[in-house]
């Protein structure tokens, strides 16, 4: 089928190489000239394990091309809109405006019996309205809100198998629904689950997922503080509490928190969208959840002060950082918490010598004094005390023997509570682990 996907960031990109492997041919489209040229060219903007191959592999086929000429996807029977939908400047609301400019751009060429398929995270009630001004310009067409789960390190993986697929299908809108299986086929074939809701719902499927996720972390992150005052140990405390099925071990990884361009974000615009609908209490606890969140940076940041000396004993200290991006796998550096402790350290007057295997790039831009190094060992060098922000696989598996011979200060904060303690501290290291009393 000819279908287009409007927004090529990083859900649009990997879903139009992604539908463009099922068989389909894809045209891309986007305002950014500069992202589209990359693309075209079989270059990946971003850091996303994977994606070079398969993008360069549906280039080659011929059913993937990527253009910024609205006109280009006229023939699109069936379009997808993947734009971003961050938080506005001066609100914690939701920016709507590339939604509202997607779908500005793609109405004229609506063919009759277009489908419209919303795959960006908005507001609930966004998608009702959304389709009420695409059928007053082209009454054939029809949408349906399809939530997307995607995870960045998991791109590839989640959109060709993922969890499940949500159609949010408006009365009446079956023939658009089934439309959208011909495209889908071979993944619902897999099998895959796919729920038919309305669009309400739909929409909600998709901020309540990241909210339960954003407030499984807090959870954790919560009991962190309660060990810390009382002696508990939380990664114990995550593991005995995972073995109850009900409840899980995944995603209970105590440590800095959660950062990134999507749950911060959305769980702020789904506190705020509740305030609109004039549901006050329901969604508070979001509010208290990103305090939770954000209060473990202040934790991370006060345990490498505390080893140094205590308040303002940062000044003028040589300190290493590993990793800047939000999470490991990623050069993703929105919201990222890795980056706001390197920031705060860089304010508080430390040297900060900083490694990342993919995102320094893109945090020198944003936090100019930190000094780049080419691996953990080099940013350790001359170091009074480590802050291990991201649990890149490269640092777990790091060798604690040789990196102390490098670091004078022979103190580490295990920040994402991801390293073999027992091997750092035997090896001589000082190690704090937030959430996790000292080891004798
Ligand atoms: C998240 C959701 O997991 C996806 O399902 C969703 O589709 C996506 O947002 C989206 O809305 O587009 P992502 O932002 O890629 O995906 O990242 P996650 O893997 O969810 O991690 C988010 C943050 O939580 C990271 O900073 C990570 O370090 C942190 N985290 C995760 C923890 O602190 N502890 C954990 O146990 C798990």
């Amino acid at each position: 089928m000819k279908i287009s996907v409007i927004g090529c960031g990083y859900l649009g990109a990997v879903h139009a190489a992604g539908m463009a492997s099922l068989g389909h041919e894809v045209v891309g489209l986007d305002v950014d000239t500069d992202k589209i040229a990359r693309l075209q060219a079989g270059k990946v903007p971003f850091h996303e394990p994977g994606f070079d191959s398969l993008l360069t592999e549906q280039l080659a086929s011929g059913r993937l091309e990527f253009t910024t000429d609205p006109s280009k996807v006229a023939e699109a029977e069936v379009h997808f809109i993947g734009v971003g939908t961050p938080q506005q400047k001066n609100s914690k609301a939701a920016d709507l405006s590339y939604v509202h400019a997607a779908t500005d751009s793609l109405i004229p060429y609506l063919c009759e019996g277009a489908v419209v398929v919303g795959k960006s995270t908005v507001p609930v009630g966004t998608a009702r309205a959304l389709r009420s001004q695409i059928q007053q310009a082209q009454p054939s067409a029809e949408l349906i809100w399809n939530p997307e789960f995607l995870r960045e390190g998991f791109a590839i993986k989640d959109t060709l198998t993922p969890d499940r697929i949500v159609y949010g299908v408006a009365d009446g809108a079956e023939w658009a629904a089934e439309k959208l299986d011909t495209i889908y086929r071979s993944i619902i074939d897999i099998p895959t689950p796919r729920l038919i809701v309305n669009m309400e719902t739909a929409e909600l499927v998709k901020v309540s997922a990241n909210a339960f996720l954003a407030t499984k972390i807090s959870f954790i992150n919560a009991m962190a503080e309660v060990c810390e005052a009382t002696g508990g140990d939380i990664t114990e405390l995550a593991d005995a509490i995972g073995h109850d099925v009900r409840i899980g071990r995944r995603f209970l990884n105590s440590g800095l928190g959660f950062g990134g361009g999507c749950l911060p974000k959305d769980i702020r615009a789904f506190h705020a969208r509740s305030l609109e609908l004039g549901l006050d209490e329901s969604l508070d606890f979001l509010r208290l959840m990103d305090e939770i969140n954000l209060r473990r940076r202040d934790r991370v940041f006060a345990m490498a002060e505390e080893l140094v000396g205590g308040e303002g004993a940062l000044a003028g200290k040589t300190v290493a950082v590993w990793g800047l991006s939000f999470k490991p796998d990623s050069d993703d550096i929105r919201e990222s918490p890795a980056l706001d402790v390197a920031g705060r350290l860089v304010a508080a007057g430390a040297t900060v010598r900083a490694y990342d295997p993919a995102a320094m790039q893109n945090a020198i831009r944003q936090v100019p004094g930190l000094i780049l190094t080419e691996s953990p060992a080099e940013a350790a060098e001359g170091a009074e005390v480590v802050v291990l922000c991201t649990e890149w696989r490269e640092f777990r598996e790091l060798d604690p023997e040789a990196v102390i011979t490098r670091c004078p200060g022979k103190r580490i904060v295990d920040g994402r509570n991801c390293l073999d303690r027992e091997a750092w501290v035997r090896a001589g290291w000082t190690l704090r682990s937030p959430g996790r009393p000292d080891l004798a």
